[in-house]
């Protein structure tokens, strides 16, 4: 914050507050000429307005009250960039209770994940942990807190996202596969090739990619487009355009697709390219937390 900033918000935070007191102030001395009780020398309707003082116990608490906004302003930050003598942050004070809470279910986690031959020192087959119901049912917990705004509260995906529960694969479903992508992260990288191929051969590579999953095309442009993507496309998707798991480059010839199987989608797909992007979790979790949660994806895919 600039110090323009920090002392515009003190000024106008205690200048409130003195405000506040300044008008207890006036209203408390009596310069109306009239004695305290008097009439002021009106009257409505029979109703007469008299120089009333105002309530002790009502000054008293207006007065605590603008102490007690003075000590608060003291103790914590509210004042600019001031900190405050207590020096809390809401970000500590998150931190505090995240920590709090780790220590308890730590244990929780632990106990789930691991051997107890092992002592709880080693790690549980993921697979065993996809047929436990009570690790799985933590592991769904954990997903529809960390997951479920990209990939679902059902897993199943979304354009983009990939569904979890369809035993298709961008980079492999074995445990080690799926514990991988979710400890490090993925990125993938499908580049735009307008630029580089021009609007034909984009529209000849697109009737190729649209007929490898069965719909009828024109047999000719098929087959240019087939010679163009085997110079370009095939080094990430493959000769057969079946993906490559080490890229995240897909499976083109199947009927499950990322961004869209319409004509328009996969052309745009081609013309500008895409990147999906799935974050890394292993410092935000912990590898505790993502095996269980691998298990839990795993478990999805075995039927
Ligand atoms: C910010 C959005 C986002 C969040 C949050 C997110 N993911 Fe992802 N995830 C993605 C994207 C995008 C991809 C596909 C990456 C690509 O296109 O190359 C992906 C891919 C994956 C894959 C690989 C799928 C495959 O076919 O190989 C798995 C497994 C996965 N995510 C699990 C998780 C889990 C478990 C969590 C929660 C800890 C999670 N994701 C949270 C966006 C997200
Ligand atoms: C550098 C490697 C690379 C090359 C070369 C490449 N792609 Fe891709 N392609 C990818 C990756 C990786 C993705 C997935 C992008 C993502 O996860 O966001 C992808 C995605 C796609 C998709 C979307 C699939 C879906 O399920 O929605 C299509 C279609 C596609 N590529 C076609 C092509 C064509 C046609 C070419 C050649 C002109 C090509 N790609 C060249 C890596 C590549």
């Amino acid at each position: 914050m600039s110090t323009f900033w920090s002392i515009w918000i003190t000024v106008i935070t205690l200048g409130s507050i003195f405000g506040c007191l300044g008008l207890l102030w006036m209203c408390n001395k009596n310069d109306t000429g009239v004695k305290e009780g008097e009439s002021m020398g009106h009257s409505f309707d029979g109703i007469e307005e008299l120089n009333n003082p105002l309530p002790t116990w009502w000054k008293y608490l207006f007065i605590f009250t603008c102490i007690g906004g003075f000590i608060y302003f003291a103790l914590y930050p509210g004042l600019g960039a001031y900190k405050g003598l207590l020096g809390w942050t809401s970000t500590n004070e998150y931190q505090r209770e995240v920590s709090s809470a780790d220590d308890k279910y730590a244990a929780v986690f632990n106990k789930l994940v691991k051997t107890e031959e092992s002592n709880f020192t080693e790690y549980r087959e993921i697979t065993d942990i996809a047929k436990d119901p009570e690790a799985v049912k933590v592991g769904q917990r954990l997903f529809l807190q960390n997951c479920s705004q990209c990939h679902g509260s059902d897993a199943r995906g979304a354009k983009g996202f990939p569904n979890l529960t369809d035993n298709n694969w961008l980079y492999g479903g074995t445990t080690t596969d799926i514990k991988n992508t979710i400890m490090h992260g993925r990125n993938g990288v499908m580049p735009a090739w307008l630029s580089v191929l021009g609007d034909k051969k984009v529209d000849l590579v697109t009737t190729y990619v649209v007929g490898l999953s069965g719909r009828r095309v024109n047999a000719r442009d098929e087959a240019a487009g087939k010679e163009i993507f085997l110079q370009t496309c095939a080094a990430c998707h493959g000769a057969d355009a079946k993906g490559m798991t080490m890229l995240g480059a897909p499976n083109l010839t199947d009927k499950i697709w990322l961004y869209g199987g319409s004509r328009k989608t996969i052309e745009q797909t081609i013309k500008y390219g895409r990147n999906g992007a799935m974050p890394t979790w292993s410092k935000i979790l912990g590898e505790d937390k993502i095996t269980l949660l691998t298990g839990y994806v795993y478990s999805l895919n075995v039927k």
